[in-house]
């Protein structure tokens, strides 16, 4: 049984002051919610600062991205034992904006993968289409050379570990959702992918998250296809009660 899970992705908003502001208004609100995990994702630099404020609670704060070399002149990287070191337990890896902005490739994110598996850390790995690819009929077969590159070399016991997000360029902060039908057809996909990799157990075990616009009013037909097993969600997590409203998605 896969549990349900609700990711903010804070990407590089907010000042310490917004983040001590949506920490406090935040903190109890997923007290005695069941049945889902919630992690937000700020800027490196309030990772500490959300996970302590949010100690006690049911909420695990992740980073955005990180490094795969552990330590070394690397100036401006963030390694995973250093996540793993400020207790930190998730981390998005190959998000279309670090691949479209800052050179990530199937590669780098492979590398990423394994260093944060390494290092224990819960890697929540990105994938999706752009809208040409889309229109030009070639979302599955991008899907699969992202997912099957980005998990290649992971053992039995650290494919176990994966969280994959279907991330569809085209609706990521546009407004433009993918609608229930398409998530759940691009997650079956996905699925069978894991499945041909690391066989159906595990397959059945990965938790895929969709992101892309996901709202308030959108959260509950999406979480009620049976492929799509939570969200990651950018521009209505910024906010304490947009964001609750979707952890507190029905169903
Ligand atoms: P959005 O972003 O919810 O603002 O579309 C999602 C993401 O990029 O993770």
């Amino acid at each position: 049984m896969r549990r349900a899970l609700i990711a903010g992705n804070w990407k590089m908003y907010k000042t310490l002051a917004d983040v001590d502001a949506f920490a406090a208004a935040f903190a109890g609100a997923v007290e005695g919610v069941t049945g889902r995990a919630v992690v937000i994702c700020p800027p490196f630099i309030y990772l500490e600062r959300l996970a302590q404020a949010f100690k006690g609670t049911a909420i695990k704060v992740g980073a955005q991205n990180v490094y795969w070399e552990d330590q070394g002149a690397f100036t401006g990287e963030v390694s995973a034992p250093m996540l793993k070191s400020l207790g930190i337990t998730f981390v998005i890896v190959g998000h279309s904006e670090r691949r479209q902005y800052f050179g990530d490739t199937d590669t780098t994110v492979n590398k990423r993968v394994l260093a944060a598996l390494k290092s224990a850390l819960i890697p929540i790995v990105c994938v999706g289409e752009t809208l040409e690819q889309r229109e030009a009929g070639h979302t599955m077969s991008v899907i699969d050379t992202q997912v099957r590159l980005g998990l290649k070399g992971l053992s039995q016991e650290q494919a176990a570990g994966v969280i994959i997000a279907y991330e569809p360029v085209w609706a990521i902060g546009t407004g433009r959702t993918a609608t229930p039908e398409i998530a759940q057809e691009v997650h079956a996909h996905i699925r069978g992918i894991i499945a041909d990799l690391f066989g159906e157990s595990i397959a059945n075990n990965t938790p895929i998250l969709y992101g892309g616009s996901v709202k308030p009013d959108n959260i509950d037909e999406l979480m009620a296809k049976p492929d799509v097993d939570g969200a990651l969600v950018g521009g209505a997590s910024l906010e304490a009660a947009s964001f609750e409203r979707i952890v507190k998605f029905k169903g």
